[in-house]
């Protein structure tokens, strides 16, 4: 008897975990598919898939890029479009996208529940980009190489001119990198393009290298591979919280941000998916994936907390950052060939 109850016990035990692996497996092929492109961090975009799948059983399949390239991927496939959904990056690529007719209309419920700079973004792109995060631009130093070297501690982007600087700054290159671009754009509003220029030109002396990615000079600046990493705050912020001997710098002359954005593609073949993920990432819950993958933007959701390791963008000197016009097609790709032609490729 106790035999047979035992034995009724395990079948039912197994039939259960059967049903089990079964209804797991089920909603994924019911609910389809959904192809995202990620351009935050990679320690981001991972848990940020997982998450969505979780809860919703679509199967995501995730390619992460930097905002500029991601931008050059999206128009190259614009025939055929192999995304669906492109998911965070600064803000500028999608504009341009949303302009040359690359990304689509889309209003979500959820928009009621940002601030205004998000949903600003989302009018300026006419209804194409919508805000995710915020984040501002900056630069930080290995503490360690700064007093091993004897270098005096930069405040100020004229600061890092420094001929002791030399080879000793490190930045992204602004066609692949949305982070770099923020920074040109931002020299540019700062000081008027002639001198923002005669400044890119001047400080080309003293990098040592033009990464792809915005945050890799925060990762170079922790390992002590460079002197002086020029990136959003928020991604030194991430190193120093991993132990780097890192101090963030926030610009006295003022500095640029980015308004971190999402955009459904046009030709989208998985649309009803990426309106899925387009809601559930404006909600408070998504949001707050960021901080627990040690990403520390401001979110745009205005119920999502703001992680308390944030640099706080009301105590920085912003400028009024003119994201319509250094996020238009003409000129950004104006700006980009002048940087190639007059800074990237100068003698040293
Ligand atoms: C990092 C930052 C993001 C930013 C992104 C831009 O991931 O944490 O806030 O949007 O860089 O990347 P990119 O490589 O295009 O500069």
């Amino acid at each position: 008897m106790s035999t047979t109850g035992a034995g009724l016990r395990s079948a039912l035990l197994a039939a259960s975990a059967l049903t089990a692996v079964f209804s797991a497996a089920a909603p994924a092929a019911a609910e389809g598919q959904l192809t995202v492109y990620c351009s935050v961090q990679e320690e981001w975009c991972r848990p940020m898939m997982a998450a969505f799948e979780k809860e919703t059983g679509i199967k995501v399949s995730m390619t992460r890029k930097s905002s500029g390239e991601t931008y050059a991927q999206v128009k190259a496939e614009a025939a055929n479009p192999k995304g669906d959904i492109w998911w965070g990056g600064t803000g500028d690529p999608h504009m341009q996208a949303a302009e040359e007719g690359l990304t689509q209309e889309y209003q979500s419920p959820k928009n009621a529940e940002l601030n205004d700079w998000a949903v600003r973004q989302w009018e300026q792109s006419k209804h194409r980009a919508i805000g995710v995060y915020s984040g501002a631009l900056g630069f930080a130093y290995n503490t360690k190489l700064i007093a091993e070297k004897k270098l005096a501690e930069p405040k100020c982007w004229a600061d890092l001119l420094d001929p002791k600087l030399k080879d000793e700054v490190q930045v992204a290159d602004p066609n692949s990198s949305g982070t770099s671009y923020t920074m040109l754009a931002t020299m540019v509003q700062i000081m008027g393009e002639q001198k923002a220029f005669d400044y890119l030109k001047a400080l080309h002396k003293n990098i040592n290298q033009y990464t792809k990615s915005g945050a890799a000079p925060a990762k170079a600046t922790s390992l002590g591979e460079t002197t002086v990493g020029i990136a959003f705050m928020h991604d030194h912020v991430t190193m120093i919280v991993e132990g780097a001997p890192m101090k963030v710098v926030a610009p006295c002359e003022g500095t640029g941000y980015e308004i971190g954005s999402m955009s459904i593609i046009k030709g989208a073949k998985n649309l009803d998916n990426a309106k899925k993920f387009y809601d559930w990432a404006l909600t408070p819950a998504a949001q707050a994936i960021g901080a627990q993958a040690k990403s520390y933007q401001v979110p745009s959701n205005k119920a999502t907390p703001v992680p308390p390791q944030a640099p706080k963008l009301s105590e920085i000197k912003l400028i009024d950052f003119d994201f319509a016009k250094y996020g238009s097609s003409e000129e950004r790709k104006r700006l980009l060939a002048k940087w190639d032609a007059e800074v990237k490729n100068q003698p040293k």
